[in-house]
């Protein structure tokens, strides 16, 4: 019987055959705005509401928090992926690293991670949508909004936008990096035009209390954690996607460089973007006005009396919502690929179209997102995809330590600076915030892996490619 920890040596794409291998068609700019584009979405435009409902003003300090973990988780992520350049992320470096059992319990947790913020971004858009053909006049019947939980039928709209992503990424990667990077720059300039308009009515006096519901995670009514690290937890959602661009690697053209310089510069950079946005919102108004909006940035707007500005950032924020979706489908139809050249998914799925493109991998996953999508309830969803983010993090940086140790002397294309600090603290950051979800999200996340664990038994482990 072979070992549940076995390792397994990964080959790089270009030693794959030609049906398997992927085009290498992006270089860093790509991949930078692709991060960008899988980063800044819900959790900036909608969570932040959340947030400061649950920390008050202090969420400045959970969004400093959340940004320092991941950036220790980015930090790590940059080192596995130059190191190990193949397309399927943490489950890959789990792999090569920490044993075939845990590497697939990573998988199972990216399959979380990935379906559910397709999931969620694709219903709030479809909030987004409706609300926008309403304003045009054109009614989008209940039933067809929203999924069974909520009364309807199916959330038609949300399906909608999953199956033009998906036919995009089949189309070819480089224009879907292009369409992509176009709008990355809108989404950009939304974020600066709220900024230009906010953060001249800063007013120091709407920051009193700092931190109504102290500092640590306490229970509120709901079992919904309270306080700066209860409100990290839903944050950290804002903060993740960088990790997408490490599902790239067999498609960039220069991996050493370009991935590094992708994770760590998208990561950089929306921490910046996030920190002046938050101080501008939690400054202009006082957190009771926005605490509880599902469209905090407009209704902050328009309580500034600038509607039509804020007309404006809803819809910008409606057309360029579509790249998280973009980001997270590409992800997730790469590790499915990986998964199924392991032999742990049937191997048809991995074959590559005559444009490069994982065509049909990339249907399934649009199908099985839709479904979870159109008829799944969402709202404790986005706090599930961070427990299985976090679970990712925390085996990624696990990787940095465990092949240090064992390899020294390893091709390392980018070393993840005083890794002795940073990779633990990746690890414990990411255990912390794992402590501050609620309940019952911990709970589906255990449950969801006891299922895949089953699967494993089952299925995988007689049929690993090893
Ligand atoms: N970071 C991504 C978002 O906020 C998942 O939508």
């Amino acid at each position: 019987m072979s070992s549940l920890f076995r390792t397994k040596t990964i080959a790089t794409g270009d030693d794959r055959p030609a049906d398997q291998r992927l085009a290498r068609t992006l270089s860093w700019p790509h991949l930078v705005a692709m991060g960008v584009g899988a980063i800044v979405g819900t959790g900036i435009l909608t969570l932040i509401g959340v947030g400061a409902d649950r920390a008050g003003p202090a969420v400045l300090l959970s969004f400093a928090v959340a940004g320092v973990i991941c950036a220790a988780a980015a930090l790590c992520y940059a080192e596995m992926a130059t190191m190990i350049p193949a397309s399927g992320s943490a489950y890959t470096y789990s792999y090569a690293a920490l044993g075939e059992v845990i590497a697939w319990v990573v998988g199972w947790s990216l399959i979380l991670e990935y379906s559910l913020v397709v999931s969620t971004v694709a219903v709030g858009w479809s909030g987004y949508a409706v609300g926008f053909l309403k304003g045009l006049g054109v009614e989008v019947p209940a039933a067809l909004a929203n999924g069974p939980a909520l009364g309807g039928v199916v959330n038609l709209p949300a399906v909608f936008i999953i199956a033009v992503v998906a036919a995009l990424l089949s189309l070819g990667t480089k224009e879907s990096a292009r369409i992509n990077s176009a709008l990355v720059l809108l989404k950009i300039a939304t974020l600066a035009l709220f900024v230009a308009v906010a953060l001249p009515h800063f007013d120091a006096a709407n920051l009193h209390p700092f931190a109504p519901y102290g500092y640590g995670s306490t229970a509120g009514e709901g079992g919904v954690k309270l306080g700066v690290m209860g409100a990290a937890a839903i944050i950290f959602f804002a903060f993740y996607g960088f990790d997408a661009i490490s599902t790239a690697a067999e498609e960039a053209k220069n991996p050493d460089r370009d991935l590094a310089i992708g994770i760590v510069g998208s990561m950089v950079a929306c921490t910046a973007i996030y920190m002046i946005v938050a101080a501008a919102a939690v400054g202009a108004v006082h957190f009771d006005v926005f605490g509880k909006s599902a469209e905090p940035l407009a209704l902050i707007l328009r309580s500034l009396g600038q509607p039509g500005v804020a007309t404006m950032v809803a819809a910008a924020a409606a057309i360029a919502l579509p790249t998280v979706i973009l980001g997270f489908l590409y992800g997730q139809s790469r590790i499915f690929l990986v998964m199924a050249r392991d032999g742990f998914l049937p191997p048809a799925l991995a074959r590559i179209s005559a444009r490069g493109t994982p065509a049909r991998i990339t249907a399934v996953t649009a199908v099985f997102v839709s479904v979870i999508a159109g008829l799944v309830p969402l709202d404790v969803i986005a706090s599930l995809a961070n427990a299985g983010t976090l679970c990712a993090f925390v085996a990624v940086a696990a990787c940095v330590l465990v092949l240090r140790r064992r390899d020294p002397g390893a091709r390392r294309p980018f070393r993840t600076p005083a890794a002795g600090l940073v990779a633990p603290l990746a690890i414990i950051g990411c255990i912390y915030l794992f402590t501050s979800l609620q309940s019952v999200t911990q709970v589906s996340f255990f449950v969801w892996n006891g299922v895949g664990l089953v699967v494993y038994f089952l299925y995988g482990r007689a049929r690993a490619v090893i």
